[in-house]
């Protein structure tokens, strides 16, 4: 071996090691070295980005507005917190802001699942879902979406019987989900929300995509301490670069999360502009119906 002048070589030196699930030859990311921009020449759809232009003027205004001190500043997100809770009518203390609904999930692997613990989650699904039961250590179980007539169709019963059975620590259920599209009937929440609070499991509802799809679990959470709703501001709001999102649960599971928050869990600029734009919900919606319209014509 070549070393650089004054390097230390000694063979008795031990290989630097991360963690046991982070050696693993499976855990393998996307190559950020010689990754490129997609073209701008197309439209890309791949990633559920909301690309609105109507929308676009709005944020285009929320931007200009903003001080320039967002730059040089740590955040203060409380009064954002206390704003955003009221909007979705839920105490501030039952909410954590994170760096997109990814955060939220991160967050919730990180304060709940340690090596050996199951987690069910869904196949296929949003891509973070696997890698961070990889990350984490954990004994996944995914549950396949089965081929139907009427499209891909989620096993439930299965899903109940893992619960059950296995009692995991952790059952991911985006609703919708990505990229099947599917959702879960009412009723089926329901018993799996009974389930998992019977065996002590978290229920990770992610709604990433709300309000495109707008049934949501947040209003349970008061029943189903174990229940924790993850959201985006990515999607129907169009924000997906400023990295915003919260989690939602009971104040005794927030606040789980609130303990493994880095210094800053979101930045100023991402504070400020949400704090501006959730002035703009009616903005959002008359988004979120033209592109539900424009649907129609693919
Ligand atoms: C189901 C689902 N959950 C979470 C995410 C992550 O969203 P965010 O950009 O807010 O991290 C996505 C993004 O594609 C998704 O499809």
């Amino acid at each position: 071996m070549k070393a650089a002048e004054g390097a230390i070589v000694d063979a008795r030196i031990p290989p630097i090691l991360p963690r046991i699930p982070i050696q693993s030859d499976k855990l393998v990311r996307p190559d950020w070295v010689s990754s490129k921009p997609r073209s701008s020449r197309l439209l890309w759809l791949d990633k559920n980005e909301n690309l609105d232009s109507e929308l676009q003027k709005v944020t285009q205004r929320v931007l200009a507005s903003l001080d320039p001190t967002v730059l040089c500043t740590y955040p203060d997100s409380g009064p954002l917190c206390r704003k955003l809770a009221k909007a979705m009518t839920v105490d501030p203390e039952m909410l954590v802001l994170t760096a997109g609904s990814d955060g939220a999930i991160r967050s919730t692997f990180e304060a709940f699942v340690a090596e050996g613990d199951t987690v069910v989650h869904t196949v296929p699904t949003f891509a973070m879902y696997p890698v961070y039961c990889q990350i984490f250590g954990a004994n996944a179980i995914g549950v396949e979406y089965q081929r139907t007539e009427s499209g891909p169709q989620l096993d439930i019963e299965r899903l109940l019987w893992l619960v059950e059975n296995k009692k995991p620590k952790l059952v991911c259920l985006p609703n919708p989900d990505s990229p099947t599209g599917t959702t879960i009937a009412d009723r089926d929440m329901e018993r799996l929300l009974v389930a998992t609070a019977v065996t002590g499991s978290i229920l990770l509802v992610d709604e990433a995509y709300y309000p495109f799809y707008p049934k949501s679990v947040v209003g349970l959470i008061k029943y189903y301490p174990n229940l924790i709703v993850a959201r985006t501001f990515a999607k129907a709001w169009g924000l997906a670069g400023l990295r915003i999102g919260c989690a939602v649960g009971s104040k005794e599971t927030i606040l789980f999360l609130h303990k493994i928050r880095p210094m800053y869990e979101v930045n100023t600029v991402a504070v400020a502009f949400l704090e501006k734009m959730l002035d703009h919900e009616v903005d959002v919606l008359e988004s979120v119906n033209r592109l539900n319209e424009g649907k129609r014509y693919f």
